[in-house]
């Protein structure tokens, strides 16, 4: 029986739960959605337990895969067991094609595969709106070791080969996605987070349907169904 002692941290998809064991976490994720760093609110129907489910495949599939993740087990439909990490403040973007700030930034219309894999980093931070960064701001601001950020640079494009390879396979483009990475009480990196499409552009291979959150930021609608089609399809490789 894993206890939920106290509400240590609420983000905006997920609540934070200490435990009896100090090394160990309770994930809740919730309906709750935003976006557009939380100006645009609202709730998405069973988004909790779709993305919960979606990220167990895809933890498990990148566990097999020799990538470490913070997952231990799932509890309910809508709570996770992960190993306590100390988290990087920096997000890491993963881009396959163009879309979103990147095709803004470039001028460039959505939907062009790239020639070659672009890593970003971005400055976790709400009030300043996840700023861009790059390598030169992660040492000269401290916000992790060198060490670290090596390895979570070297998992990221890790994860990208096998995320590719897996939604390939069940007909639908990782256009980008989006990591968090933390540091275990080993001293270990390890992807920590969620992966869903919550932080993840899943495009349909042969409609370019979109299956993922910018259906909520675009107002496109069947959102719930667009989730639940990604774990449908997810489901049938496991
Ligand atoms: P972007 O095009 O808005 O920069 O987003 C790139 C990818 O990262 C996309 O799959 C959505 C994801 N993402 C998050 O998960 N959280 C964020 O705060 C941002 C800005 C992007
Ligand atoms: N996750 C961020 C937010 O909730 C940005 C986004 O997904 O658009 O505001």
């Amino acid at each position: 029986m894993v206890e939920k002692i106290e509400l240590i941290h609420e983000g905006k998809a997920k609540k934070v739960y200490s435990t009896s064991n100090p090394h160990e976490l309770l994930l809740e994720f919730k309906d709750d959605a935003t976006a557009f760093d939380g100006e645009k609110k609202g709730r998405i129907r069973e988004k909790g337990a779709l993305n919960l489910a979606i990220s167990t495949l895809l933890f498990q599939y990148l566990e097999k895969e020799n990538i470490p993740t913070h997952f231990i087990k799932t509890i309910s439909p809508t709570e996770m067991l992960v190993k306590a990490v100390s988290i990087i403040p920096v997000e890491f973007v993963v881009r396959n094609w163009t879309a979103g700030s990147l095709a803004r930034r470039m001028g460039m219309e959505e939907g062009i595969k790239l020639n070659k894999t672009i890593l970003e980093f971005y400055y976790k931070n709400d009030e300043l709106k996840d700023p861009m960064i790059n390598e030169y701001h992660i040492e000269a601001f401290n916000l992790a070791e060198k060490k670290h950020v090596e390895k979570a640079k070297e998992y990221s494009l890790a994860i990208n080969d096998a995320l590719l390879r897996l939604f390939e396979s069940v007909g639908i483009i990782l256009a980008d996605f989006k990591l968090e990475f933390g540091v275990d009480h080993n001293g270990e990196v390890i992807l920590a987070d969620e992966i869903s499409p919550d932080n993840c552009r899943l495009w349909d291979a042969e409609t370019m349907e979109k299956l993922d959150k910018d259906r909520f930021r675009r107002d496109l609608g069947r959102i719930e169904e667009a989730y639940r089609e990604v774990l449908k399809r997810l489901e049938t490789r496991r």
